[in-house]
């Protein structure tokens, strides 16, 4: 029924979340990537150890806490996506 134009169509950059290869919109965050990953959960709580994927994507809630490229605790709906990015569970706290 609707479609995007060709000519419109963001290019796709490929991420790592976990260990799944996805490809997400350029210029999508880092917390879209998550969401297509079908990740079970990009972070647990320091207390109950509840699972939490992104859910107010703009970075008011602090569920989409992930480690990416190596960095812990970066809100993955304020990172824009990069070509090879590696973004992977935070369990828990981690120390910056
Ligand atoms: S999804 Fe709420 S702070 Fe990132």
């Amino acid at each position: 029924m609707f479609r995007t134009r060709p000519e419109a169509r963001p290019s796709v950059v490929e991420v790592l979340v976990g260990d799944r290869p996805v490809l997400v919109p350029a210029g999508a965050s880092a917390a879209a990537a998550v969401l297509l990953s079908d990740l079970p959960a990009i972070r647990t709580t320091p207390v109950s150890g509840a699972p939490r994927l992104p859910y107010c994507m703009m970075g008011v809630c602090f569920d989409c806490l992930a480690e990416i490229d190596g960095v812990p605790n970066r809100q993955a709906c304020m990172v824009t996506v990069a070509p090879g990015m590696r973004i992977a569970p935070q369990r828990g706290v981690r120390a910056a």
